[in-house]
């Protein structure tokens, strides 16, 4: 490890402020729910089974953590479910300093949400687009600086938006899908950083993080999905031999989340062998995520598929 590497001990500390993580009961999102937590931030776990995510937070209670940690409902696979869960957080919280958008899934058989989206892209996605929306305004007034995080990964590299097929109705392809998924997470981040920053936004910060490859339970719902046993074994084998822990894995979002030096439109990843292990640091997305046209062409079938549109204005002159 090189002495500058930013680790769990880099994390400030965080009492008194909230964060917001989805997919909170596993993998990434439970690690990365333990670090802030540990360090004083209370910390809504935004789960789509409740039981799964009580357990998850009754398992880290256990581990000992400062921050208080609630579960609430939310399926991003459901736009009336993401409405009713952002209710609940305008509702009750009057700050929010983090939003998380780290729930995923990874490869699996097609599928649709109840919205009829293809559910890769519908859940990695869409699904987050709406959640943001919804909350952006309450991140905006918030006291401090506060962050808007989107989950990515190294896949997004081999990912291209087909809007002729977005849903992959006429071919579909489990990794095209989620590659697509991936390049939408990173387009919108540095899409909505600009948008701040034009709108005369002060304090909303948007990045996108990837994190590696790391051992969760990411690799084996696209195995069990298609019943495939021998997949599902191989998945275990190759996440014991190459990935990092899921606690590791979740660094560069807590980096993003909590660091004191971020600047809006980054990408941090893990800056170990082939970016696949190690600790954050600003790294480069693939060239078609820098494409203004296309993340503007994105955004705005975004908000037509989902009904929730950004209304930013311009705050500087307002
Ligand atoms: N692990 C890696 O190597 C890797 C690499 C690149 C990128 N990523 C990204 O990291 C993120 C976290 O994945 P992970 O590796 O931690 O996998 P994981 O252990 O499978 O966790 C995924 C989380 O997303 C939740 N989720 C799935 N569908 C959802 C829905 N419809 N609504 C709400 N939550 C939903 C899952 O809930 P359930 O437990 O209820 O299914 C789970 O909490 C994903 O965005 C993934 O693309 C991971």
């Amino acid at each position: 490890m090189s002495s500058n590497a930013w680790t769990e001990a880099d994390v400030p500390d965080l009492s008194g402020q909230t964060a917001i993580v989805t997919g909170a009961n596993s993998g990434i999102g439970k690690e990365a729910t333990r670090i802030l937590a540990e360090n004083g931030a209370d910390v809504v776990m935004a789960c789509r089974s409740v039981a799964r995510g009580r357990a998850a937070a009754d398992d880290l209670r256990n581990g000992g953590i400062e921050g208080e940690l609630t579960v609430r409902e939310l399926d991003l696979a459901n736009l009336e479910s993401i409405e009713s869960f952002a209710e609940g957080i305008l509702a009750d919280y009057d700050d929010i300093d983090c939003l998380c958008n780290n729930a995923g899934v990874m490869a699996i058989p097609r599928s649709e949400t109840a919205d009829g989206f293809e559910t890769q892209f519908g859940v990695n996605h869409l699904g987050h687009f709406a959640l943001t929306g919804h909350l952006l305004e309450r991140l905006i007034e918030s006291d401090g600086e506060t962050r808007v995080v989107a989950q990515s990964s190294g896949v997004h590299e081999r990912g291209d938006v087909d809007f002729d097929d977005l849903h992959g109705e006429r071919e579909y392809g489990k990794w095209d899908a989620y590659a697509q998924s991936k390049l939408a997470n990173v387009l919108f981040a540095y899409e909505l950083d600009r948008r701040l920053d034009r709108a005369g936004v002060p304090g909303v910060t948007s990045v996108a993080v990837h994190p590696g490859y790391a051992d969760t339970n990411l690799q084996r719902r696209g195995p069990e999905q298609a019943g495939s046993t021998i997949r599902v074994w191989m998945m275990h084998l190759a996440n014991a031999v190459f990935a990092q822990p899921a606690s590791q894995g979740a660094l560069p979002m807590v980096y993003a989340a909590t660091a004191d030096r971020i600047d809006g439109g980054e990408y941090v990843g893990p800056g170990g062998i082939m970016n696949m292990r190690g600790y954050p640091e600003p790294q480069r997305s693939s060239d078609l995520s820098y494409d203004e046209a296309l993340a503007r062409r994105l955004w705005d079938v975004s908000e037509s598929l989902t009904g929730v549109e950004y209304e930013l204005g311009n705050r500087a002159t307002a």
